[in-house]
């Protein structure tokens, strides 16, 4: 954790910075190389962040006495770092990337082992009529997935389509199954706790449809209640408590990945993700990648005070990316109180948000240019495109590097209103392709950064209270909506009495 005297030496260099534009640190000899690390499929320029060489190098050996590298060594041998809960992270061992020691070992075998059961479900699926899949999940049970399987579309060996079915809203699901035929589809359960509402309440809406819950999986960590459900224990795949839901795509949670790609690309992406936790694992913090996209992230948030960060995917494939990393940053870093139980004397989390370029260029970067507040930037790249039509992804490279020019250096053409001011501090991150193992690499970044990142701020990135609340106040709302009692709250009272004037 950094310390008060860390955090006054950050504060010292940012008010030293502050007088030295964007653009003229970027231009410094040997910046473009001197800020760049390329890992495996990534290549991630971090020149046209606010830092100059003497900032940088006073934050790694910050990382340093933060003590990262134990961290990351309590990380990759399953120490409980989820100490509000006292488990392990895992997410490695789920793809081989973990470390030595026997907890990390016997976490990798499970994984293996629910692999193989994996894929014989898998197989003998393909030897139905079952062509479509429902995967039925919310957060942590669907984000990861949702995004792998977009992402991935030009990867869809598997012979299944998959659909993904989250939100509480009935619409949603009528709509989708109206487009379906019950006798050809399979639903896939995933819900870690198998308590959450939305995904028992779509569960049961597919069960009733399809008249039974024969051609129905589960993926959880609770397999008394899937039984109870009605899932036969062959068709239930495990969970684990040292695994996050935000963590968890590498799982049987990305069964339907697998449902859609074909075992052979789940494997690559697998494999991608594994070959960076490599990288974080046994390289120096001084060359790490996550290091450096952790200590940024740090950097923009605390020293330069900027409370969003916009992620910017040049591909559409990535769209939502955005909507994956909320849920992994927000959910990981949205705390104030620290491990030892103080409170957090720095901000923590920034809010993030974002979407594909080009599209976004003609919606909200008129703010990012010219709006006062400056909006860091995430941008993230593919070179080679997966079509071959050149000229189109030439004009979408051309558009994501001006941009990110633009944001840095502005201009100043004489006029007031045609004057960009600059100073917008971005990362690029360039994918060579969007293949398994690059989009596995990148959130196996972003995972591990995410780690270091709190425990640069000291917090747990693997809990998740705060969401508990709203959940507890929405299930006696239930039976308030529904006539029975009144809500204590005098706001909410008179909302539910609106409502219920409307249903009359
Ligand atoms: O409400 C938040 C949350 O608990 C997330 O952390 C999790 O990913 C999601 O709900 C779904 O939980 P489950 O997999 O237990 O249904």
């Amino acid at each position: 954790m950094l310390s008060d005297r860390h955090w006054r030496e950050i504060l010292g260099h940012a008010e030293r910075l502050r007088r030295h534009p964007l653009r003229e640190l970027a231009a410094a000899e040997g910046r473009a190389q001197a800020m760049s690390l390329s890992v495996g499929p990534i290549h991630a320029s971090f020149a046209r962040q606010h830092l100059d060489a003497q900032a940088w190098s006073s934050l790694l050996a910050m990382a340093g006495e933060a003590g990262l590298d134990t961290a990351l060594r309590a990380l990759f041998e399953g120490e409980p770092v989820n100490a509000s809960e006292g488990r392990p992270a895992l997410h490695m061992a789920l793809r081989d990337g973990a470390g030595g020691g026997p907890v990390a070992a016997a976490a990798s075998a499970e994984a293996r082992r629910a692999r193989e059961r994996m894929q014989a479900l898998a197989a003998a699926l393909a030897d139905s009529p079952v062509t479509d899949i429902v995967h039925v999940g919310i957060g942590g049970s669907d984000l990861g997935p949702r995004l792998a399987v977009d992402a991935l579309r030009d990867f869809t060996a598997g012979r299944f389509r998959v659909h993904f079915l989250s939100n509480a809203d009935g619409g949603v699901a009528a709509r989708l199954l109206a487009g379906l035929d019950p006798a050809k589809t399979a639903g896939v359960l995933v819900s870690k706790s198998f308590g959450t509402r939305e995904t028992l309440l779509n569960g049961e809406a597919l069960r009733d449809w399809m008249g039974g819950s024969e051609r129905l999986y589960a993926v959880s960590a609770n397999i008394e209640k899937a039984r109870a459900f009605g899932i036969g224990e062959e068709r239930v795949l495990p969970m684990w408590d040292w695994v996050g839901g935000r963590y968890s795509l590498w799982s049987a949670v990305g069964f339907s990945i697998l449902l859609a790609l074909g075992g052979d690309n789940f494997g690559r992406l697998l494999a991608g993700a594994a070959m960076m936790d490599a990288h974080v694992r046994d390289t120096v913090l001084a060359e790490n990648l996550a290091v450096w996209h952790a200590l940024t992230a740090v950097w923009n948030r605390n020293a330069l005070g900027l409370p969003t960060l916009a992620v910017l995917p040049y591909d559409p494939r990535l769209a939502l990316l955005p909507a994956h990393l909320q849920q992994l940053v927000m959910e990981s870093l949205g705390k104030s109180v620290r491990n030892d139980g103080s409170t957090a004397p720095v901000a923590t989390s920034p809010v993030i948000w974002g979407g594909a370029g080009t599209d976004v260029q003609h919606s909200f970067f008129q703010a990012l240019h010219q709006g006062r507040d400056i909006v860091p930037a995430e941008f993230i790249g593919v070179a080679r495109p997966a079509h071959g039509h050149d000229d189109s992804h030439r004009l979408l490279l051309a558009n994501l590097l001006a941009q990110a020019e633009a944001f840095a250096n502005g201009a100043d053409p004489g006029e007031p209103h045609r004057r960009h001011p600059g100073g917008r501090p971005s990362t690029l991150l360039l994918l060579d392709a969007l293949t398994p193992e690059a989009l596995g690499a990148l959130l196996a970044l972003y995972e591990h950064s995410v780690y270091l990142q709190a425990c640069l701020w000291g917090i747990n990135a693997f809990d998740q209270w705060g969401v508990e609340l709203g959940k507890r106040i929405a299930d006696g709302l239930q039976s308030q909506l529904a006539g029975q009692g009144e809500p204590e709250d005098p706001i909410t009272r008179a909302l539910v009495a609106e409502i219920r004037a409307r249903w009359k």
